[in-house]
């Protein structure tokens, strides 16, 4: 498969999987965490798709798009491992859709960061949640859930919080 392809899969599994899990927390109340803004598309597709909700963006720098940042309030800066243990002050409530984007192409740092994202953002989601990764997790209170029809298989992950 080419580059090409490969890239195309892997955003198109990235869009289907934020809509399938947008229609999934229609009825979950709480804000919408996004780990990775990066350019923010993904943060604008979700701020399109939940006008209503308030999103909290995560990332240790902004390099987006201009029209694709957050306001002050709603942008918290730093390294992850600083800001989730602190976040739930910061965004009020649980939250009831994580949406983490955050690798690097680096597998080996990937997966450490994946663990140790996994360990932080648990406690800052509501029962009910829905957490979608671009990296695998392991955590014990989600399920994983079936991704979208026709979405190649582990280009992403979707998990429903449990009680
Ligand atoms: C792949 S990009 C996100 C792309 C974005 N979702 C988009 O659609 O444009 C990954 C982002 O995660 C951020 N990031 C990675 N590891 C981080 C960490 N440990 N703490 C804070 N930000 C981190 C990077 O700075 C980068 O902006």
């Amino acid at each position: 498969m080419s580059r090409l392809d490969s890239f195309l899969r892997r955003i198109t599994a990235q869009r289907d999987c934020l809509n399938a899990a947008v229609e999934l927390v229609r009825d979950v109340a709480g804000p919408v965490l996004e780990l990775g803004l990066g350019n923010g598309r993904t943060f604008d597709h979700l701020r399109q798709q939940l006008p209503e909700r308030e999103i909290f963006v995560f990332d240790r720098r902004v390099a987006a798009h201009p029209e694709c940042v957050p306001d002050d309030d709603h942008m918290i800066l730093g390294d992850f491992h600083d800001t989730l243990g602190t976040a739930l002050e910061r965004i009020g409530r649980p939250a009831a859709l994580a949406h983490c984007d955050m690798g690097s192409g680096n597998s080996e740092a990937d997966s450490r960061l994946a663990r140790s994202v996994g360990s932080l953002l648990n406690p800052i989601m509501v029962a009910g949640g829905i957490v979608v990764s671009d990296q695998a997790m392991t955590v014990a209170r989600w399920e994983a859930l079936s991704l979208p029809p026709g979405t190649a298989p582990h280009r992403y992950h979707m998990w429903r919080v449990k009680d």
